[in-house]
């Protein structure tokens, strides 16, 4: 028997390095997954590589920095098959800057899309999950959220703000059999990874030698963490921020 089988996961940011890792992973476990990110032709690829490997999988194109988008995409998803267990809120941006080089612009952009997203799609789906019984919410938070780096004052309040968030769902919840928790990376060899050490001029092999591991990250690991939170496996876990840094986190 499957994790997964049977049951309705939504993933944010499915188009990208860690939601499209993630989305493969459920699917690979019997999960009907709805792949989602604004942007649709990453999205689409994604959803294609699924259904040839034999799995089920929607796509539904949105921005979820708008409030509307959110209820509209939890509407379509629980409509391709009545149900919905699992959300894994994923999608994020990162816009670096410190305090007074960050634009106004950066930091509400930031917010909508890394905390507020979570804000409407948990109150779209939650309704769901509770006349069901129960279901697995598991936000991606950050390394950066609990120890913030240098120069990114937006992206590191904005993933503190989504552990306070999983802490407080998951504290109001729990009596309602909904699981909340939240995955918090360290670095992680992604599109979003690569951009960053473009813009700071590092290498890979720099960010590898500042992991105790010896090396960074891979979204499938990163995956592999989220499904467990997401499966009946984690049963008792409701209210964790769980790093996975390659001990970076505690260097
Ligand atoms: N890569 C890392 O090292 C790392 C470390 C810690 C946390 N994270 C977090 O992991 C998550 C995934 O990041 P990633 O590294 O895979 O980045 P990524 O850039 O590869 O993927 C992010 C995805 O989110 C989507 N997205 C952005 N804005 C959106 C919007 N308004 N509406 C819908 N979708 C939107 C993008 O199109 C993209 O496909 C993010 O929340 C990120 O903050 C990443």
């Amino acid at each position: 028997m499957k994790r997964f089988e049977e049951k309705v996961a939504i993933v944010t940011g499915a188009g990208g390095g860690i939601g499209s890792a993630i989305a493969r992973r459920l699917s690979s476990e019997g999960a009907f997954v709805v792949v989602t990110d604004v942007n649709a032709e990453a999205a689409a690829q994604v959803a294609s590589d699924i259904e040839a490997a034999g799995g089920k999988a929607r796509v539904i194109a949105a921005d979820i920095s708008s409030r509307d988008s959110c209820f509209n995409l939890v509407g379509q998803a629980f409509g391709w098959r009545n149900r919905l267990d699992i959300l894994v809120n994923n999608a994020g941006i990162n816009r670096r800057g410190n305090l007074l080089s960050l634009s106004d612009e950066d930091w509400d952009i930031s917010f909508a899309v890394n905390l507020h997203s979570m804000f409407h799609l948990c109150r779209a789906v939650l309704p769901h999950m509770v006349a069901a019984g129960g279901g697995a919410i598991v936000n991606t938070a950050s390394q950066w959220g609990l120890h913030p780096a240098p120069n990114h004052i937006a992206y590191n309040t904005t993933k503190a703000a989504v552990a306070a968030f999983t802490q407080n769902l998951a504290r109001d919840y729990a009596p309602d059999k909904i699981r909340v928790n939240a995955v918090c990376p360290g670095e992680i060899h992604t599109p979003m990874l690569e951009a960053g050490v473009k813009r700071s001029g590092r290498t890979i092999a720099d960010l590898d030698r500042l992991v105790p591991f010896g090396r960074i990250g891979k979204p499938e690991e990163v995956a592999a963490l989220v499904a467990f939170l997401a499966s009946d496996e984690a049963a008792f876990m409701c209210g964790s921020l769980v790093e996975i840094t390659g001990a970076q986190a505690v260097a």
